[in-house]
């Protein structure tokens, strides 16, 4: 694997990387489902796995062009509640795949003043994940700029479920009154709490699903389906992505 060279200026990189958004506005947070790694590699008649490992290539640069083009949220999904299907081999890669990028990565997020945080429970990983991961929380935990969350055993379906039962906890200890429940009680007891909802979901390799993804918080998101497989989602497809979220009329309900 290629070490990281010099890390570039920001400031420089950023004029240089904004250059084809200029006039646009850049959303807030972005959610992606990174899909396709698999059929990618297959097409190659390679092993899945290096399809995910080309993917992880990809994400790399995708939060550096996040990063250099001022994005404040960016929501990775890596592994969802459900992947636990696949078989042992696939999985114990995409976890090796995790120590490696922290590893690697690390210094780089840490200089970019990237702050890394994690949706989903990560107690089911391997130890030595957990370590990495956490490692990588602590020594990101006070930066102050991109925000980057992994969605890492991470199901919706299963944070609402838990979100449901911390409020019946403080209904059923006294602390909360029923009439007191409202969207922002609840969105306050999931693992998003604090952060503003996706502004825009990018699906790669062309499936249009949701797959137990951020149901809640994808009310009024922008949702964005491509046909690239996720190795090949490049900056150029991200700077598709915000073109086509600044043509979009977001009304939540409203009128123009
Ligand atoms: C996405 O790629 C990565 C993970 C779900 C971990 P896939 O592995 O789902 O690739 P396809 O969808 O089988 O092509
Ligand atoms: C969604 O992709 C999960 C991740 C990208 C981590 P999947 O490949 O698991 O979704 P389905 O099975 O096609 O719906
Ligand atoms: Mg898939």
């Amino acid at each position: 694997m290629r070490p990281f060279g010099r890390i570039r200026k920001r400031e420089d990189s950023a004029n240089k990387d904004n250059r084809n958004l200029i006039n646009q506005q850049v959303p807030d947070h972005i959610a992606i489902i990174m899909d396709g790694n698999g059929r990618w590699a297959k097409a190659r008649g390679l092993p899945r796995i290096a399809g995910h490992h080309s993917g992880m290539l990809a994400m790399r640069d995708v939060v550096r062009a996040c990063d250099d083009l001022g994005i404040k949220y960016l929501t990775l999904y890596s592994f969802s509640t459900e992947n636990w299907k696949r078989p042992r081999q696939e999985i114990e890669y995409l976890w090796r795949l995790v120590d490696e990028f922290f590893a690697l990565d690390i210094l780089e997020l840490v200089e970019r003043n990237v702050r890394i945080t994690i949706l989903g429970d990560t107690t089911e990983l391997p130890n030595a994940t957990q370590a990495t991961v956490n490692r990588a929380l602590q020594m990101t935990a006070s930066n102050t700029g991109l925000r980057l969350q992994f969605a890492l055993n991470y199901g919706s379906r299963k944070e609402i479920l838990e979100g449901v039962q911390s409020i019946a906890r403080m209904v059923a200890e006294g602390s909360l009154r029923l009439e007191e429940i409202n969207e922002e009680v609840f969105s306050h007891s999931l693992a998003t709490k604090g952060i503003p909802d996706p502004d825009l979901l990018i699906r790669t390799s062309g499936d249009q699903r949701i797959s137990n993804f951020l149901l809640w918080q994808i009310a009024y998101t922008e949702l964005y389906f491509v046909e690239e497989m996720w190795p090949e989602f490049k900056r150029r497809h991200l700077e598709d992505a915000i073109h086509a979220y600044n043509a979009r009329e977001r009304r939540f309900g409203g009128l123009k």
